[in-house]
Formats: structure tokens, C-alpha cells, sequence
């Protein structure tokens, strides 16, 4: 019997199965209750007990290395076959429904990828300034409208009725990073500073208490005016089209002197004169102007030897001109049907 079972041993485990039918014969073949290893079973309880304990032990051996060789196959063959039932490899895949940047995110970067090309490095400040910053240091007269609480959302004012370079508020432009720039690094500065802005109006579809602007600030040994308009021309022939032409108008800032504002011609009539132009041709995109002497020596700048240029946009109007978008609301509704027209390069 020791024999037969040696035999038997070496057959199973050379033995070769591919497919579940071949599996289904072995186990009847080997393991079912009328199966091989069963009569070896019945024979053993008729041998001889002095050979009875080895045998018990390689008759166990065997039925638990048939069973492991049927367990095993059993798993493997079932996931390949499955497999090859479940994957349909012709199927095209599942679709991938990816997000997109906001459009005052893309603009954004648009305006930092244009100007970095020609050299400016990107800075930032605080969202909650004090009055030195957003006003007394870039020249706005103590008494000066726009530091009024109709405009500037106070977060902490020393007096009631007088101004004070500690009062705490809400920057109402990024013009106060220049000052902050200024004073923590020396001419040459080229730099542009992106950022959110507070005013303290009512919500329409041209206003809005929130809104995003990017200030430009150039300062080194003979800055001039032609320096301006040169940059500011790449700028709008690269964020808004080659065929874009530019106007300045004479305007005023505290901060600037000469200052101007920028337009560029309408992006809907190409200057002939439509609705989104009011009929002028003209679209108005922001201001711009030499820094004010006062402002550089207020952040301790020496404007003998030094002079500069400055600009601000609001982003959400740069990119209501290049998108087209007649409601400024839409940029904060979060409303996908809106937001996923979008679609970036950058
Ligand atoms: N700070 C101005 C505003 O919020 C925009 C501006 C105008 C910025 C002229 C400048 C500038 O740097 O030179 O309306």
C-alpha cells in the first residue's frame, strides 16, 4: 500500500490542469467520497498494525496535497476566467470629468506669466493694512474722500473723526504692497503684486465689495514715461491680442504725478463705436502714472536719484474686457454652467 501511495503521490503533483472541466474530472478522479484517495481510506482500515502508523501518516499527506493542488487551482482558474469574462479591453473608457481654473484665477496668471517674462518677480502684502500703507505714505491728503468709511471698511480707528496712520482696515487697493516693497528693498524694483481689495459698496453688476487687483511698481536711474507706455503696450497686445491699440488720458492719483488712465480700443467694434464701448470706441482699463516724489521719499527712496512708474488694474475687469462678461456677479456665484466656459493654458 505504501508503495501505491508513493505512486499516486508523484502522479498528482506532476500533474498538469488548465481548465475548470480537467479540474472537475481530478477532483472526482482523486477527492470525492468514491474517489481514489476515499478507498485507499477503506483498504487502510484492513492492513496490518505494524505497518498501520506509517501509512496513516503518508495517506494524510496525500490527501492534503491533492486537496492544496485542487484549492489552489480552484482560485487561480476562477479569477482568470472571470477576468477574461468581466474585461471588455474594445470598450472605450469611462469619461473624466476634470475642473477648470476660474477665469480670475487664469487672468491672474496670464498677467504674472506676461510680466515675469520681462523681468518683474511677483510680491504680496497683507489683506489687513493700516492707514500708513493703504494712504498716508502714498500721499493721500489727511482728509482725502477715499479714506472715508463709505469707502474703507475700518476694522479698528484710534479717533472718530480724524484719520491716524495706526488705524486698522481693510486695503482698499494693492498700491499699499508698493509701499511695503519699497520699504524693504532698494532700486532697480520691478515687481507686480496681485491681490484682493475691499471697498465698502453696494453689490450690482458693476460693483462689488470684494474684488481682485494687480499693481505693477518700476523703479530705477531714468525711469521715464516712454518706460510706461512701452510696458504697458506689450502688455495689453499680450493679454488681450496683437491688434489691441492703446490711449492715455490724463487723470489723477495722489500717488502718481504725471498720472493717466489706459484704454484700450474696444475689443467688440475694434474702435468702431458698439454698445460695450458706450459708442467711443474706447474701453477703460486702468491707471497708471510716474511715482509721486513724495511717495518715494516717504518710504525712504531718494527721488533725486530715483524715479519710477506705477500701475493698478482690477482683474475682474480685465477679464470682463477679454472674456466678455457684462455682470460681475457671475465671478462669485460659483455657478458651473459660468465658470466651466473657462478653459486654461496656464
Ligand atoms: N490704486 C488705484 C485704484 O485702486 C489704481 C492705481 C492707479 C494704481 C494708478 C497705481 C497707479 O499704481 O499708478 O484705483
Amino acid at each position: 500500500m505504501l508503495d501505491k501511495i508513493k505512486k499516486l503521490h508523484s502522479e498528482i503533483t506532476s500533474l498538469k490542469i488548465n481548465t475548470r472541466q480537467e479540474l472537475e474530472s481530478y477532483r472526482l478522479k482523486y477527492l470525492s467520497k468514491k474517489g481514489i484517495i476515499s478507498s485507499l481510506f477503506e483498504e487502510f482500515r484492513n492492513i496490518p498494525n505494524t505497518i498501520k502508523k506509517e501509512t496513516g501518516q503518508r495517506l494524510n499527506e496525500l490527501k492534503q496535497t491533492a486537496q492544496a493542488k485542487f484549492d489552489s487551482l480552484k482560485s487561480s482558474l476562477n479569477t482568470s476566467e472571470e477576468t477574461r469574462r468581466d474585461v471588455d479591453t474594445t470598450k472605450p473608457s469611462y469619461s473624466f470629468v476634470s475642473g477648470s481654473r476660474h477665469p480670475i484665477s487664469i487672468v491672474r496668471r496670464e498677467i504674472i506669466d506676461i510680466f515675469s517674462r520681462i523681468g518683474f518677480i511677483v510680491s504680496e502684502g497683507p489683506e489687513i493694512e493700516d492707514d500708513d500703507h493703504v494712504f498716508t505714505k502714498l500721499n493721500f491728503a489727511p482728509e482725502h474722500p477715499a479714506r472715508d468709511m463709505q469707502d474703507t471698511f475700518y476694522i479698528s480707528r484710534i479717533s472718530a473723526e480724524d484719520s491716524n496712520p495706526g488705524d486698522i482696515l481693510l486695503r482698499t487697493h494693492t498700491s499699499s504692497v508698493q509701499v511695503r516693497v519699497m520699504q524693504s528693498m532698494k532700486p532697480p524694483i520691478r515687481t507686480i503684486s496681485p491681490g484682493r481689495v475691499f471697498r465698502n459698496e453696494a453689490i450690482s453688476a458693476r460693483a462689488h465689495c470684494i474684488f481682485h487687483q494687480v499693481e505693477g511698481l518700476y523703479i530705477d536711474e531714468n525711469v521715464s514715461f516712454s518706460d510706461l507706455k512701452q510696458t504697458l503696450y506689450y502688455f495689453a497686445h499680450e493679454l488681450f491680442g496683437k491688434e489691441t491699440r492703446i490711449r492715455f488720458r490724463p487723470s489723477y492719483f495722489p500717488f502718481t504725478e504725471p498720472s493717466a488712465e489706459m484704454d484700450l480700443s474696444c475689443l467688440i467694434c475694434g474702435g468702431k463705436g458698439c454698445k460695450v464701448c458706450k459708442n467711443t470706441g474706447w474701453l477703460e482699463v486702468l491707471g497708471c502714472g510716474m511715482v509721486h516724489p513724495n511717495v518715494l521719499e516717504a518710504c525712504s527712496i531718494d527721488s533725486r536719484k530715483y524715479t519710477g512708474f506705477a500701475f493698478g488694474m482690477g482683474i475682474e475687469r480685465a477679464a470682463m474686457l477679454k472674456y466678455q462678461i457684462n455682470d460681475l456677479r457671475l465671478y462669485f456665484e460659483n455657478d458651473l454652467r459660468f465658470l466651466s466656459q473657462f478653459k486654461s493654458a496656464i
